[in-house]
């Protein structure tokens, strides 16, 4: 299940974990669709920005793949926020449709954190609406964000105990550090962690990663993470990435798997689970949504 990184730390691939949720999310689909319900979920993208456009196609077609129906709609640069909203209120007003993913970026001028607001939060496959975050806080079920759902999935496959353990998270920020730090720290047997977040505020944080038996990177600063910053033995999870072009600037710097006892690989760590995490989102609200959740 797992193999080494080299250094001696166990590696902690994602894809296998993606691999095993979007078996489990292909199942769902096909026991949907025998009670008579396709599961469909719309993709908006806005503007001509041909990575976002790569996106948006790869997510169409594993949506195929899994059997959803994935209707999309392309709206060009020139769009206003109004008519942003007037296609979200479509899709929140079709029956047919039951999730609704906007790709980010969109285009400058545009509020991205207000269209995300406006997608209905029964649909909002990303799990990052407002009252999803709530839902979150306060422990209620809904859609769950999805990379740090997909990092708890990780931790899980791999038998990493998290129950009871000191975790740290590098980053507070809306996407992942602050979303995780919430479900590490909810009473669950995969969860129920002793959360602590630092951050730019925490100027002596490595006293506290230097502690952590996980320790996550959520900073988005590549090479923040360095062998000083980890306890000998640690599990080292790297969300934290940055894109210069097309290469991919991790937070955690390589030479950690020196010192870890478990770390995920430089790519194809974190990264498919979050993708997987989106369509059990998406199938998870067909479910809600059909009655047969
Ligand atoms: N792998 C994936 O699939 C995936 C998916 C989503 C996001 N991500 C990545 O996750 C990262 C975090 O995203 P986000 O949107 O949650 O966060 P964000 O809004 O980019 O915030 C970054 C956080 O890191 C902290 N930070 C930055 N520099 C720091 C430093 N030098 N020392 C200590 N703390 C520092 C910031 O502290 P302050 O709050 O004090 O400013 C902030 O809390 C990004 O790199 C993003 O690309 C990865």
């Amino acid at each position: 299940m797992s193999s080494s990184s080299g250094s001696g730390a166990r590696l902690l691939p994602g894809g296998p974990v993606a691999q095993r949720v979007l078996a489990e999310v292909a199942a769902s689909v096909v026991a949907l669709r025998a009670a008579g319900v396709t599961p469909a979920l719309a993709t908006v993208l806005v503007g001509d920005d041909d990575a976002s456009a790569g996106y948006i196609r790869i997510k169409q077609r594993q949506a195929d793949g899994l059997g959803f129906a994935s209707p999309h709609v392309h709206l060009p640069a020139s769009a206003s926020q109004a008519d942003l909203r007037a296609v979200l209120a479509d899709l929140n007003a079709d029956r047919g449709v039951h999730g609704v993913l906007v790709q980010h970026p969109i285009p400058v001028g545009l509020d991205y954190d207000r269209a995300l607001a406006e997608v209905d939060p029964d649909k909002d496959v990303d799990g990052m609406h407002p009252v999803n975050m709530g839902r979150l806080a306060l422990g209620l079920p809904g859609p769950l964000p999805c990379t740090p759902a997909g990092i708890e999935a990780l931790l899980a496959f791999h038998q990493v105990p998290v129950a009871g353990r000191e975790v740290v998270v590098l980053g507070r920020g809306a996407t992942l550090g602050r979303p995780l730090a919430m479900l590490l720290a909810q009473k669950r047997p995969t969860a129920n962690a002793a959360v602590t977040v630092v951050h730019t505020g925490v100027a002596d944080w490595p006293r506290y990663t230097r502690r952590a038996e996980i320790l996550v990177a959520a900073a988005g600063v590549p090479g923040i993470v360095r062998p000083e910053h980890v306890r000998p033995g640690a599990v080292v999870v790297g969300g934290g990435v940055r894109y210069e072009g097309r290469r991919l600037l991790p937070d955690v710097d390589e030479s950690c798997a020196r010192v870890a006892g478990a770390i995920t690989p430089r790519v194809g760590g974190v990264g498919p689970t979050t993708v997987a995490m989106l369509f059990r989102n998406a199938v998870e609200a067909a479910r809600r949504q059909s009655g047969l959740g």
